[in-house]
């Protein structure tokens, strides 16, 4: 499977750790938060990525790629992890030339993803789910006739419905609606309900040319929010519940309680820092 990684947003809201440095490249513990998105697509069956990156983002390239000068730790045991990963998948880098939104930077995918269903990942959020989220998504897809697209949903508290691309339809069977209504970050008073899209998509090609169609919207961006829905009157787009907890880094609260709860689960990190943790607020 194909998978598009959309990493070329500008990190305002984690400025100015963000100036010069991807927020892509945040760790979350000793790994950067890019290197999550990419195990979990090639987890889910990703075996060509493209990451769409921008100005200031050589470092995800980098990442990726060989370290000759480090090359006296290439044993340590999250060294040897990511060089397997590397291997395993192979990965393209295409650059946005000015950060236009996600609809944009998907379409400077589109002569690489050619005429087939594709997965998208946000470049700046972990998904924590068995099976692999997008793996859920694709088997998902097929017991629906392998036809239309599917999305990643869940609900959201209303006072968070304008962070998200909101859904709403008939649900079909269980966890499974057939989107009829797709609305960009509405006022609470305008939400047509409260599944949020948590930022993990399974798409057909047909969404190329509906983003194409679509005029710019909420922030003057083409978004792909507002695409989906062009494309939802044209074929089928589902949205789907998911198992599994989804971590958005992209501010410095949710970056840092993602840190804490992934090092609470490390497990030669967590006995120490809950000891700490309980000596500095109590409980
Ligand atoms: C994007 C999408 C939005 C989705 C969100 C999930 O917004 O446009 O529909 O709900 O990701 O994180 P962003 O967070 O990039 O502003």
């Amino acid at each position: 499977m194909k998978v598009v990684i959309p990493a070329a947003g500008l990190g305002s809201r984690f400025l100015p750790a963000t100036k010069s440095m991807p927020k892509e490249m945040l760790p979350v513990l000793d790994k950067p938060v890019i290197q999550y998105v990419v195990e979990e697509a090639v987890a889910s069956g990703g075996d060509d990525l493209t990451i769409v990156t921008g100005r200031s983002k050589r470092a995800l390239e980098d990442h990726f790629d060989l370290n000759p000068e480090l090359a006296a730790f290439a044993d340590l045991p999250g060294m040897r992890e990511l060089e397997s990963l590397s291997d395993r998948t192979t990965l393209h880098f295409v650059r946005q030339r000015s950060p236009r939104g996600l609809a944009d930077a998907l379409l400077c995918a589109e002569r690489h993803v050619g005429g087939e269903t594709f997965g998208v990942l946000l470049g700046d959020t972990i998904n924590v789910c068995d099976p692999p989220l997008l793996r859920q998504l694709l088997d998902r897809w097929r017991s629906l006739g392998s036809q239309g697209s599917v999305i990643a949903v869940e609900p959201v508290v209303p006072e968070k419905v304008s962070d998200y691309g909101i859904v709403a339809g008939p649900e079909r069977s269980p966890g499974l609606w057939e989107v009829r209504t797709l609305v960009e970050k509405p006022r609470p008073t305008e939400a047509p309900g409260n599944l949020g899209i948590t930022g993990a998509y399974l798409l057909s090609p047909g969404i190329f040319a509906a983003i194409r169609e679509t005029p710019p919207g909420h922030h003057g961006e083409v978004q792909l929010t507002d695409a989906l829905r062009v494309l939802s009157l044209r074929e089928p787009v589902y949205a789907a519940a998911f198992s599994g907890h989804r971590y958005d880094i992209g501010d410095r609260e949710l970056w840092l309680r993602t840190n804490v709860e992934f090092a609470l689960e490390d497990p030669e990190l967590g006995p120490r820092l809950r000891d700490w943790l309980k000596g500095r607020v109590g409980g």
